[in-house]
């Protein structure tokens, strides 16, 4: 079986090959972080614009580099929310359009149901329990979610304000270093002491498991109300520590959460866990209480077609197809799974 995946949600059109063992064919990004960043954060309707421009270039590729037409494809899988909807509306259209005129099975993927899925890329379904936890990192979610199979999800907790990422987008947008934030504090922070500064760490009641991160990243703005700007070792220590509170408060959460639901197997995807800091915290972590982590190598936390391909084949073998009225849904909880 061979699936065509499709990812417009925000600020990267993508296009991938995937099969039924979870390899990967291909895997092709156009990424528009060079356009935002002048902005400071992604503009709507330029992502738009610049995915419509490069939806089918990215699409012919993938096929072109995986060695597939699309007459050999057994599925489309595309996108359907969250995220922009004008960038959501582009990928929609073209697997749409692919599908109907191919005659192949098409189906809408939540995006957060691709990073749960992105690790099976790497390490073949078979070998993940259908039961596990899974913390979802992103620009826009912090989750831990029971999984009890595919598209049985159980929300355990969410983040109450900001998401992490939209907290280390904040956090270097308030220290004037450039969008998106998360790559460029982690750079810095590898220079600087984690224990520098003691920021808080939300962590309300034990057996609470939602995430806060706006007082954090207050306590960022405050201590440079205090400080003034930084700049050199001060500023590598800032985010070295900002960095840190992050890790504590993501990797607590989540060893309480498999306590309390039992579980022995941890699945963690989205972007904030291309950081190698926090990876490796929650590696550790995770092996000091017996918990086998599976996490996606770095290229596939971040936004990518692989994770979606690979979440619309399991749909489509289960039977799963979407109509032709398929349309792009800004908002779009895993709870609607
Ligand atoms: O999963 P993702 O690519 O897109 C969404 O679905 O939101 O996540 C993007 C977020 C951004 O907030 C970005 O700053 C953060 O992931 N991010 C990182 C790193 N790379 C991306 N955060 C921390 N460290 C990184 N290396
Ligand atoms: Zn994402």
């Amino acid at each position: 079986m061979i699936i065509l995946g499709i990812e417009s949600s925000c600020d990267e059109t993508a296009a991938a090959i995937v099969d039924q063992d979870y390899c990967v064919h291909s895997n092709i990004i156009s990424s528009q972080v060079a356009i935002h960043r002048q902005y400071g954060g992604v503009v709507p309707e330029i992502a738009s614009r610049h995915h419509l421009h490069h939806i089918v270039g990215v699409v012919d590729q993938a096929l072109e580099k995986a060695g597939y037409n699309l007459e050999q494809l057994d599925g489309v899988a595309v996108t359907k929310g969250p995220g922009l909807v004008g960038a959501l509306l582009v990928g929609v259209q073209m697997a749409k359009s692919l599908a109907y005129v191919h005659q192949k099975p098409l189906i809408g993927v939540n995006h957060l149901e691709g990073h749960l899925v992105a690790p099976f890329l790497a390490e073949g379904g078979q070998k993940i329990p259908k039961r596990h936890l899974a913390l979802l990192v992103s620009g826009g979610h912090t989750a831990l979610i029971l999984v009890e199979s595919l598209g049985e999800y159980r929300l355990l907790g969410s983040t109450r304000d900001d998401a992490a990422g939209e907290a280390f987008d904040k956090v270097a947008k308030l220290l004037d270093l450039g969008y998106p934030g998360g790559p460029i504090i982690e750079k810095l922070s590898t220079k600087g002491d984690p224990k520098a500064i003691h920021f808080p760490r939300a962590l309300p009641k034990k057996d609470e498991l939602d995430f806060s991160f706006s007082g954090l990243k207050t306590a960022v703005a405050n201590h440079l109300r205090k400080r003034g700007k930084v700049s050199g070792q001060s500023l590598f220590d800032l985010c070295a520590s900002f960095q840190q509170a992050v890790a504590d408060v993501l990797i607590k959460k989540t060893l309480i959460a498999a306590k309390m639901r039992r579980v022995d197997t941890l699945v963690a995807g989205g972007g904030v866990l291309a950081n190698q800091k926090i990876r490796q915290s929650l590696q550790l972590a995770c092996e000091e209480s017996g918990l086998k982590l599976f996490i996606p190598p770095i290229g596939l936390c971040t936004d990518n077609a692989a994770m979606i391909a690979a979440a619309g084949m399991r749909r489509l073998v289960q039977g799963e197809r979407s109509g032709m009225d398929l349309n792009a849904q800004a908002r779009l909880p895993l709870a609607n799974l």
